[in-house]
């Protein structure tokens, strides 16, 4: 029996916990209550071709052509493949879906569900669980499986980096309660969530700072398309996510003067692919000197507003608005990373022992631009692939020979890797890039900056749009910058290598929008991958 350390603990990390107990000792680490998570908040749903009038192969289109062009289509297969077994498991776990409207019991476990539509899907394949509680609820049952199960699960306790000798991951250090301590591990699985708390504006929660990622970096570890950022279209002031399943019943977004705009940007109109409907509310609200748009479900009628939407009712009326009768004002807000440790869909990194699930990890899934729905999906089939794969964890993701090696010097002696890999049946092309390497000027730097002065840079430089002087100015402050509080050693090596791979990219594809290269550019049509030198060993 090994030892499994798993840390964070949303639906990827419960899951893998949850699979991963069955052979193995497993204990659980997470900064927060287990529950604190981005799960907890998911709103719309969880994606599947479980019904008859779907397949497999219809959800891959979709997912393959949100992502523009840089899904790793093998990936996007096991995800789709595997999401109806996955969704009768959480069944089996006591997650409850929501019956379809008129259904009876007993009731059939798929065709009496109720089916949601979301943007950019061909058809209405999204699952739900209380109406617009499908995260929460799923959290819960997961907590409570956790809880029956021989699973440790230490709250408040955070990984302050991992343990790596002779390159092989063999535990963190942890903290809780000012006590610092070294956890041994056969396997460390890395599932502490995104990385929404970069930007001044999100729909995440406060755990959500991109721990996993900077801690996998700093082991050595491979990360990829860091440049990719989605950000969800509407959204209340103060953060409230207006999911985007209420678009899929019909509601419309008018501009300040009550007109329906978005049909003039797109054809499928408020479900065009979300990065589309973004920009176009981030271009109106700037054409009407930076107000709100509006959002309209008065259609929907104040029975479907409070019945199937009662988490989003209340978050509206708590801002003052009833939405039954006017329209409530939306903003853009940055809400999911497709970027992260880059892993197979077993959640193998590069490095012996280290997993990584969920949105820490980027397998390819999501390409440039995350079909809505997919993430719980993708947190579903991963984990718990990941919870059977760590009995093997010295068999590593091999990175594919890179086209093209980069060894840029921010400062001497500080380097980074950049390697190119592509999607399985695409072409990479080498694209010189820069970096400032974090973590060392971590401790070398100028000025400090705080948690807050981070997110206020990250949204005028690395938000909706992008533009390369922007970037570049960024780059050179992030430099000289080392964190003034705890939440900023994260934030800070991971806006500098957000801010590197925005640069880098100069096109616009999927979420990365680039105001200097407003164009496609298929020539780029890769993954770009970044490694942290391995450093002398003390
Ligand atoms: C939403 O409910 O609009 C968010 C769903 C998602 O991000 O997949």
């Amino acid at each position: 029996m090994a030892h499994i350390l798993v840390i964070g603990s949303g639906m990827a990390g419960l899951i893998t916990a949850i699979r991963a107990a069955r052979h193995h000792d497993v204990t659980i680490v997470t900064k927060d209550v287990l529950t604190a998570g981005s799960t907890s908040w998911a709103q719309g749903g969880i994606a599947a071709a479980v019904f008859g009038d779907d397949s497999p192969a219809l959800h891959a289109r979709d997912t393959l052509d949100a992502g523009a062009g840089l899904c790793d289509p093998s990936a996007v297969r096991v995800l789709t493949e595997e999401g109806p077994a996955r969704i009768l498991d959480l069944v089996a776990l006591g997650v409850a879906f929501d019956a379809a409207d008129g259904a009876v019991p007993p009731l059939d476990p798929v065709r009496d569900w109720a089916r949601g539509l979301e943007a950019a899907h061909s058809v209405a394949r999204i699952l739900h669980a209380g109406g617009d509680a499908t995260g929460r609820l799923i959290e819960a049952a997961l907590a409570a499986a956790v809880r029956t199960e021989r699973i440790r699960a230490r709250e408040f306790s955070r990984a302050v980096s991992l343990t790596v000798r002779d390159g092989v991951v063999t535990g963190a250090v942890v903290e809780a309660h000012g006590v610092t301590e070294e956890v041994a591990a056969d396997a460390v699985v890395l599932a502490t969530g995104g990385s929404g708390r970069l930007y001044r504006h999100t729909t995440n929660p406060p755990v959500s700072t991109g721990d996993g990622v900077v801690l996998a970096y700093e082991a050595g570890a491979a990360l990829a398309d860091l440049e990719f950022v989605q950000f969800h279209p509407t959204v209340l002031a103060g953060g409230g996510l207006v999911s985007e399943a209420v678009r899929g019943e019909g509601a419309t977004l008018l501009d300040a003067s009550g007109r329906r705009f978005m049909l003039d940007v797109d054809p499928r109109g408020e479900l065009a692919p979300r990065d589309i409907v973004a920009r176009a509310i981030a271009r109106q609200m700037r054409l009407q000197d930076g107000r709100p748009v509006l959002l309209d479900a008065t259609m929907l009628g104040a029975s479907v507003l409070h019945s199937r939407f009662p988490t989003i009712d209340a978050l509206v009326r708590a801002t003052g608005v009833d939405w039954t009768q006017s329209p409530v004002p939306v903003t853009p807000a940055a809400h999911y990373a497709m970027g992260g440790v880059l892993t197979d869909m077993d959640g193998r990194t590069t490095l012996p022992g280290l997993f990584a699930v969920g949105e820490t990890s980027s397998t390819g899934v999501h390409g440039a631009n995350r079909l809505a729905s997919n993430s719980l999906l993708e947190a579903v089939v991963v984990g718990w692939r990941a919870g059977d794969a760590v009995s093997r964890p010295h068999d590593p993701l091999a990175l594919a020979p890179a086209t093209s090696t980069t060894q840029e010097s921010a400062r001497e002696p500080l380097t980074s890797t950049i390697q190119e890999s592509a999607p399985s049946d695409l072409t990479a092309t080498p694209v010189p890039l820069e970096l400032a390497n974090a973590p060392d000027a971590l401790q070398n730097g100028g000025r400090s900056w705080s948690s807050s002065d981070i997110r206020d840079r990250a949204w005028q430089s690395l938000g909706l749009e992008r533009e390369g002087a922007s970037l570049a100015a960024l780059a050179q402050e992030l430099a000289d910058a080392r964190p003034a509080d705890e939440e900023a050693r994260s934030l800070l090596p991971l806006a500098r290598l957000t801010c590197a791979a925005a640069l880098a990219r100069t096109e616009s594809r999927g979420a990365h929008a680039r105001t200097d290269y407003p164009q496609l550019d298929s020539a780029q049509r890769v993954r770009r991958v970044v490694v942290r030198p391995a450093t002398q060993s003390p």
